[in-house]
């Protein structure tokens, strides 16, 4: 799967055993991305030429030359990643590692609003948003009391993409509504 960090692109996929791998999208090869390739087994393979990478980032085999062992500096860039509550963590060189506590809620979904991150702030104030990039509280949604948890990221270009939790029993269909609304009500807001 594609994906983007603080503007760097970036291949985030899943080994067969279920092993989670983010890198720089970019084959150390000719730089095709590394997102288009295709997943076998504990490797990934550029869609390309073929060199194939282990988890690891190092280039296991360049199908063009096959009793070449790959020079190890033939690597492509990884990040730390770690997944929790069906949320996927990437890590860049001076993140601190910690993740909010988000006991008792799933991921919900994932969704581009055209604002900044504090527009929502201030659209939620009954929301608890001490913590940078997280967005927490209770709001009524279809009538009924809903905890929601919005995980906020910059998405450049005045964009914040909101990855939207909610508690684990919910309504999710009803928070995904209501988060539409947020978005039409924050946009139009900015309009305005
Ligand atoms: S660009 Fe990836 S193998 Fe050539």
């Amino acid at each position: 799967m594609p994906a983007s960090l603080h503007g760097v692109d970036l291949a985030v996929w899943r080994s067969a055993s279920g092993r989670l791998s983010a890198w720089k999208d970019r084959c150390p090869h000719r730089g095709m991305r590394l997102s288009h390739g295709f997943v076998r087994g504990e490797t990934l393979s550029c869609i390309y030429h073929g060199w194939v990478y282990g988890t690891d980032g190092g280039c296991n085999r360049i199908p063009a030359h096959p009793d070449l062992v790959p020079p190890a500096a033939i690597k492509a860039e990884t990040f730390a990643c770690m997944e929790t509550h069906g949320v996927i963590w990437i890590g860049t060189a001076d993140a601190k590692g910690d993740v909010p506590d988000l006991d008792g809620m799933q991921g919900l979904r994932s969704m581009t609003f055209a604002c900044h991150a504090d527009d929502l702030v201030r659209a939620l104030p009954e929301f608890d948003a001490t913590r940078a990039g997280v967005l927490r509280g209770e709001t009524a949604v279809a009538g009924h009391p809903a905890k929601i948890c919005l995980l906020l990221q910059d998405g450049g270009q005045a964009r914040t993409i909101v990855h939207a939790m909610c508690a684990a029993g919910d309504d999710g269909i009803a928070v995904s509504r209501w988060l539409e609304g947020l978005r039409r009500q924050t946009e139009e807001g900015m309009a305005a």
